[in-house]
């Protein structure tokens, strides 16, 4: 099964993915970690995305594509796999779809975590002050959430428009709370899938 974890930055992708992949026992594929990883190793990937996450911009979709793809071919997606951070823009969505296509597995949902605002900055400068995740600041923050706004956002028309169900969640109030309706609102996908 394949899913995809949607949302703002600070939305809880990460927190949520990692109870989910857990439960299902499906590898959890975040494209910022990745991405980080890359930049912390200092490889010539890393070398060119860290600036654009620094500032938090999103880095070229071929680029991304190119990452992702290559994950997927990993052993331990054979079983399925939870995308937290990828499809961010349109085009993503379709390489994705055209890998996808070729492998002869769909996206089965897409969990859409919706919080406000004010929490996520909230969240991210609170997290801010604990880890030291270069664009956990309040000008990057800014930036993350006006990316997020004007190119991740149409990304929830598009599979609605391709008939992939959008699970919307209230990703407010504590992280259990939150991961008890992803739960519900899941099951009656898995029993679907049986
Ligand atoms: P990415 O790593 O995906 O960051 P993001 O989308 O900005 O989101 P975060 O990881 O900050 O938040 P999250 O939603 O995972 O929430 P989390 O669980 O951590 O991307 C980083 C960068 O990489 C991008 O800006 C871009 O440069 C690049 N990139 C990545 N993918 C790309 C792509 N596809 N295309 C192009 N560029 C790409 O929670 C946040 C905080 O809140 C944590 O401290 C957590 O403990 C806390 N928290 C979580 N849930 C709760 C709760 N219910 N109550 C209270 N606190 C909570
Ligand atoms: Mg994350």
């Amino acid at each position: 099964m394949l899913g995809i974890i949607f949302g703002p930055p600070g939305s809880g992708k990460g927190t949520q993915a990692e109870l989910i992949t857990d439960a299902l026992g499906t590898a959890h594929i975040s494209t910022g970690d990745l991405l980080r990883a890359e930049a912390e190793a200092g490889s010539p990937l890393g070398r060119e995305v860290a600036p654009l996450l620094k500032a938090g911009h999103l880095v070229p979709d071929e680029l991304i594509e190119r990452v992702v793809e290559q994950r997927l071919r990993e052993k331990d997606a054979a079983s399925g796999a939870l995308l937290d951070g990828y499809p961010r823009t349109v085009p993503q969505a379709r390489a994705l779809d055209m890998v996808l296509d070729a492998s002869g597995r769909p996206t089965a949902f897409v969990i859409f975590l919706n919080v406000d605002h004010g929490t996520l900055t909230k969240r991210l400068l609170q997290r801010a002050a604990k880890q030291h995740r270069a664009d956990d600041n309040r000008e990057s923050i800014a930036e993350r959430l006006a990316e997020y706004r004007d190119l991740t956002t149409p990304v929830l028309d598009y599979y609605r428009g391709e008939g992939v169900p959008v699970l919307e969640i209230d990703g407010s109030g504590s992280v259990e709370d939150v991961h008890e309706r992803i739960v519900e609102a899941l099951r009656p996908l898995r029993t679907e899938a049986r």
